[in-house]
């Protein structure tokens, strides 16, 4: 296995440079310890546009970029259903992975690969690291500190109409592996179990309300997506504390006024929001508020501490860190394949028509420390 020292680097090469490695390179350039160093995609233009940008000069193929000694941490930025396949190669050339969401296509691929990772004794680990942003760790310090109580239930809710709007390549959204609760799901388990604590079940319904969907952003306008997943759903997931979470997540939504987040307390309510976002906009837009039982009305919080750079990549950071540090990470393989159990367990509980138990548990990880960096 290799991976750097205290003295030196963390070397991390990016498989994939479509649309969100911009925002991984911007926050990896924030930090001194760890470096992208290599880029490649299977279109090998795409990376050297990135290249371009970012000036990152070293752009090798997959399989060069997999071999090369000089890379300890793989970043895998590809879409849903290449994630197992490229997480298991670098696996297999030893390195350690850092995955976007989700960490695979079905649990069987996810368990798969946090073996081959222990077996190897690399790290595997996967976005959402939005959880480690400034206003969720926030929250946390609210609830650990008592002020919302015994946390009775709350929503989570991520209702749009869709993707084909804006972004340049939608097809994955509407592919296996995609869907809203595979590709929003993520942001909101790991927040909910980040906060409160593992998933025990799960009871669901979901449904497909377009058979296809007409691309309407650039440059793929006019281009007909088959619609392979269902696109709206509502769950409620069962906690092991007791507290259950109405979870709703739609590609098929042309408007609603529900909350993002909220989390119901015997003290007092706290609304956050969504898990999408590290941080509350300046605008006042996105905010955390609570209401407790002496206050009328809703209070907004202005969040305090948390890390001194938020953005995508937070979790890479903190798990080279931890790689050094001999300390478990925080967006961890098993987060990520609890949150993936929970996922595919409300398409099978729609599909069966029958609450699913929840094998999988895992432990809340630690909060970030104030001023946090790397
Ligand atoms: N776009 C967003 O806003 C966003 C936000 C958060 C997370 N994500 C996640 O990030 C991942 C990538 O999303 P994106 O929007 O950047 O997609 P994208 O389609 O823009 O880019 C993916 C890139 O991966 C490359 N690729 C695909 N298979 C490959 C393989 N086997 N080997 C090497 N390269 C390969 C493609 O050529 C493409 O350039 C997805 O898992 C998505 O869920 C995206």
């Amino acid at each position: 296995m290799t991976h750097s020292t205290h003295t030196s680097l963390t070397r991390v090469g990016v498989i994939g440079c479509g649309d969100i490695s911009a925002q991984y390179l911007e926050t990896l350039s924030k930090y001194e310890a760890v470096s992208a160093t290599t880029l490649s995609d299977l279109d090998e233009s795409k990376a050297r546009v990135v290249s371009e940008r970012w000036s990152i000069d070293r752009v090798l193929s997959p399989d060069d970029l997999f071999a090369d000694p000089d890379i300890d941490i793989v970043l895998n930025l590809t879409v849903p259903r290449a994630h197992y396949e490229v997480a298991m190669k670098a696996v297999e050339h030893g390195k350690h992975v850092y995955n976007e969401k989700p960490l695979a296509e079905n649990h069987e691929q996810g368990q798969a690969l946090l073996k081959a990772a222990k077996q190897a004794g690399g790290r595997m680990g996967c976005a959402q690291d939005t959880v480690m942003g400034q206003s969720w760790q926030f929250a946390r310090r609210l609830l650990d500190a008592g002020e919302i109580g015994e946390i009775v239930g709350g929503v989570m809710n991520m209702q749009n109409a869709g993707m084909e709007m804006w972004h340049p390549n939608p097809r994955f959204f509407y592919s296996r592996g995609g869907g809203p609760v595979m590709d929003m799901g993520p942001y909101f388990i790991h927040a909910i179990v980040m906060m409160l604590g593992p998933v025990v079940s799960v009871t669901a319904l979901s449904r497909k309300s377009f058979n296809e969907r007409v691309v309407t952003s650039q440059p793929n306008s006019g281009m007909i997506i088959p619609v392979e997943v269902d696109t709206h759903c509502a769950a409620i997931l069962e906690l092991g504390t007791g507290a259950f979470i109405t979870m709703m997540m739609s590609f098929d939504c042309q408007g609603t006024q529900m909350p993002d987040v909220e989390i119901y307390g015997t003290e007092s309510s706290l609304g956050i929001h969504t898990p999408n976002n590290f941080v509350v906009r300046p605008d006042g837009s996105e905010n955390i508020y609570t209401k407790g039982k002496a206050d009328h009305d809703w209070v907004t919080r202005e969040p305090k501490g948390g890390a001194i750079v938020n953005g995508r990549g937070m979790g890479l950071a903190d798990m080279s860190q931890a790689i050094i540090e001999n300390r478990p990470h925080r967006a961890s393989g098993e987060m990520a394949l609890h949150a993936l159990e929970v996922m595919v367990s409300i398409e099978r509980s729609s599909n069966e028509r029958r609450t699913v138990e929840i094998e999988s548990t895992v432990d809340r990880p630690d909060p970030l420390p104030d001023g946090w960096s790397f």
